[in-house]
């Protein structure tokens, strides 16, 4: 009868070991018992980059890449987004089960009465310089809110994470809009309670002098849709940096803010506005083949193209461009569109991309939506990572209740010199610079 089991010989020694497979992985510790003689150290796995290592199990989100499958705690991704909210979706990502109504109005609640933040982060906001970028502003601000809540760290204490899960949730719009009302040199707008989260949200950004700022429903059910496809998205980089920093128990404001930062960069949260750039940079329809050239021959990437798991299509670009089709009706068309679908197109049909199975991710089109909506392109990572704390504050709370994780500390294989004897400065030789790709000097 077929086993659960991996069978290996070492070919060094001729020793075989049978290995568990336990959910289609075998233990990265199992193969320590791996090693020629007794007294050497046992196998490791080199796995850079953590292409094909599961650091935990988890049961928020689910990816399957190949089918082009989504799913946050089971849901389909399609599911709710046409019928879900940001905020019930929200409870659900971090509760694991969806509200009825009662539980919802209580969520809701609670979110909507920690939307306020101390005073002193104003200040905090007045001290960036006036071009700050605004994802910088918020890896700093977010980091700062541990200083105002320092029961924070009490990190195994269930009330404890409720609450910091709760206040965070609140605070993501209020941090990331006063960050755009700095940019811009206008009075921060202090929360509407009585608006929607992304109604409120859209209030702190763009009311003026009206007594009362009323948003658009279709640009606010917008919003919200974008938020819930940006919620969650399992293992990725900036979750990873997450977890990685909680791992060492430290509060999740801080672990949070290492997740914005990890954000933040251009191959990850940050290529909605360099998708823009490229569009801009692109110009017309005609030069759409000479910059695929420059994405073929690694000069450039084709950003908002490609993704680590998803080999067929990313099923929130498919969602998110129907969505742009919605928006454009209030807000006019945005120009960038007409080269966005054609370079999608020439893409789609080029033996470079089909072959690396290459197609639009979410930050394909979502950053043409933000720039309808009037935003800077330096906002779209930051609505990115309000709708992302959701994820972030599930996997904390993830990994602090899973009894098999501990402090993430990752192996490597040292290439580096052997030992060497120290030489005083004075009869050292001019040091020769190696040009290996892994211990250049920088
Ligand atoms: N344009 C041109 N070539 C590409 C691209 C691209 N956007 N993406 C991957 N490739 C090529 C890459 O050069 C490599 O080619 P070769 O095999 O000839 O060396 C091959 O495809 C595999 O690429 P990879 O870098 O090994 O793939 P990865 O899984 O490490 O990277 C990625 C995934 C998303 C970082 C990458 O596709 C990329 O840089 N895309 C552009 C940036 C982007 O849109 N990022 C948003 C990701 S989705 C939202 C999020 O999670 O934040």
């Amino acid at each position: 009868m077929a086993k659960d089991a991996l069978t290996v010989t070492d070919e060094r020694s001729g020793a075989r070991y049978e290995l568990p497979i336990e959910r289609g992985a075998i233990r990265a510790t199992d193969l320590k018992r791996i090693k020629p003689r007794d007294d050497e150290d046992g196998l490791l796995s080199y796995d850079p980059a953590l292409a094909n290592t599961a650091i935990c199990k988890s049961a928020i989100g689910f990816v399957d890449g190949d089918r082009g499958i989504l799913r946050y705690r089971g849901y389909p991704i399609e599911e709710l987004a046409e019928k879900s909210s940001y905020l019930e979706t929200a409870y659900l990502i971090v509760k694991g089960e969806l509200p009825d109504e009662h539980h919802f109005a209580m969520w809701r609640h609670n979110i909507t009465t920690h939307s306020m933040v101390h005073e002193n982060i104003k200040k905090f906001m007045d001290g960036f310089r006036y071009d700050a970028h605004p994802m910088g502003m918020l890896v700093g601000t977010v980091g700062a809110l541990s200083t105002f809540y320092p029961d924070a760290k009490h990190v195994l204490d269930l009330e404890s994470r409720r609450l910091q899960t709760r206040r965070l949730i609140g605070k993501m719009p209020t941090l990331a809009a006063f960050a755009y009302r700095r940019s811009r040199g206008l009075p921060y707008v202090y929360p509407d309670n009585d608006l929607s989260y992304t109604g409120n949200f859209l209030s702190m950004l763009f009311k003026m002098t009206e007594l009362r700022y009323k948003p658009d429903p279709v640009l606010e059910r917008t919003v919200d849709v974008l938020f819930i496809l940006h919620a969650e998205h399992e293992q990725n980089c900036s979750t990873n940096a997450v977890r990685c920093v909680a791992s060492a128990r430290t509060d999740p404001y801080s672990a949070v803010a290492a997740g914005i930062a990890a954000l933040y960069g251009p191959l990850h949260g940050g290529a909605n506005e360099e998708v823009i750039r490229m569009l801009e940079e692109i110009g017309t329809v005609d030069r759409i083949p000479e910059y695929l050239k420059g994405c073929k021959t690694g000069e450039r990437r084709l950003m908002g193209f490609g993704h680590r798991l998803y080999r067929n299509y990313d099923p929130r670009a498919r969602l998110i461009k129907k969505l742009a089709y919605e928006v454009f009706e209030v807000t006019g068309k945005n120009p960038l569109i007409d080269i966005a679908i054609e370079l999608e197109r020439q893409a789609l049909e080029d033996e470079y991309f089909v072959a690396r199975k290459l197609f639009p991710n979410l930050d394909y089109y979502s950053g043409l939506i933000y720039q309808a909506l009037g935003l800077p392109m330096t906002m779209f990572p930051v609505l990115f990572a309000i709708a992302r704390t959701a994820g972030w504050m599930a996997h904390w709370a993830e990994l602090i209740r899973d009894p098999e994780q501990k402090i993430i500390r990752p192996r490597q294989i040292y290439v580096g010199e052997g030992p060497r004897a120290y030489t005083p400065i004075e009869g050292r030789p001019e040091p020769i610079m190696r040009e290996d790709a892994v211990s250049r000097f920088i």
